[in-house]
């Protein structure tokens, strides 16, 4: 059985002011059923680790592809381990987007985050000009084969299917557009890690997740949790999200 994942991603969002969310999530949903995950910016990673305690995971939203080195503003996944953080997020969009990276790119950091002892959140997920031509499922198997390392397991890698066009712009992925990814994705891992390794990778969904759609795709075949990010940000939000999960 795989434990099911609500992930929180902050962005470039928060101050030490807003661990006071933190506070009320563990207050409120310390207890879930399912694994809470909350990945603010790298300034607040050791504080909310404090506050957090076991009851609530703390992770980062990127790190550099080597443990140490001359690259100015970096953070590896080594410093990222050192102040609480169990989890890296690689490869999402914007930064694919903002920062070039490729998936030869996000493999060699979900690499670097297996060797620190982290699991690896990794994101893929195709644009609307992808989806428009058609070419979906092609990126969808392209981006999985280049981000993620052999050698993933349940306990060291999660991916999250993340389409461009649904980030931030309160347009979700229709129940069934989400199902056939997860539904390939699920058998391109059988291919390459065989049926059962494959079946104890957890598969995210991300993309305008909010309480009021959560648990519609949360009934998605192969949807094992969400990646949120707008709605992460106040626990209130975050929180109907977590209950919907846990209710699945
Ligand atoms: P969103 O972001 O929930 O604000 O659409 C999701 C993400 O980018 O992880």
């Amino acid at each position: 059985m795989r434990r099911k994942m609500a992930a929180g991603n902050w962005k470039m969002n928060g101050t030490r002011a807003n661990l006071v969310e933190i506070d009320a999530l563990i207050r409120d949903h310390g207890a879930a059923k399912s694994e809470v995950l909350i990945c603010p910016p790298a300034t607040l990673i050791h504080a909310m680790s404090g506050r957090a305690d076991a009851r609530i995971a703390v992770g980062a939203q990127d790190c550099h592809m080597s443990a140490a080195g001359a690259h100015t503003g970096d953070v590896s996944a080594e410093m990222l381990a050192d102040v609480g953080a169990s989890h890296v997020i690689t490869g999402h969009s914007e930064r694919r987007a903002d920062h070039g990276e490729s998936d030869a790119d996000v493999a060699a950091k979900t690499a670097a985050v297996w060797a620190a002892g982290l699991v690896a959140i990794v994101c893929i997920g195709e644009t609307l000009a992808q989806r428009k031509s058609g070419d979906t499922l092609n990126v969808i198997g392209a981006q999985l084969a280049g981000s993620i390392p052999d050698g993933a397991t349940g306990a060291n890698t999660v991916i999250a299917y993340e389409p461009v066009w649904a980030i931030g712009t309160g347009e979700v992925a229709t129940v069934g557009q989400i199902a056939e990814v997860h539904d390939f994705i699920r058998a391109e891992l059988a291919a390459r890690f065989g049926a059962k390794a494959a079946d104890t990778l957890r598969l995210l969904y991300g993309g305008s997740v909010k309480p009021a759609n959560a648990a519609e795709i949360f009934a998605t075949s192969n949807v094992d949790g969400a990646l949120v990010g707008g709605a992460s940000l106040k626990a209130a939000d975050f929180g109907g999200i977590i209950a919907a999960l846990d209710a699945a």
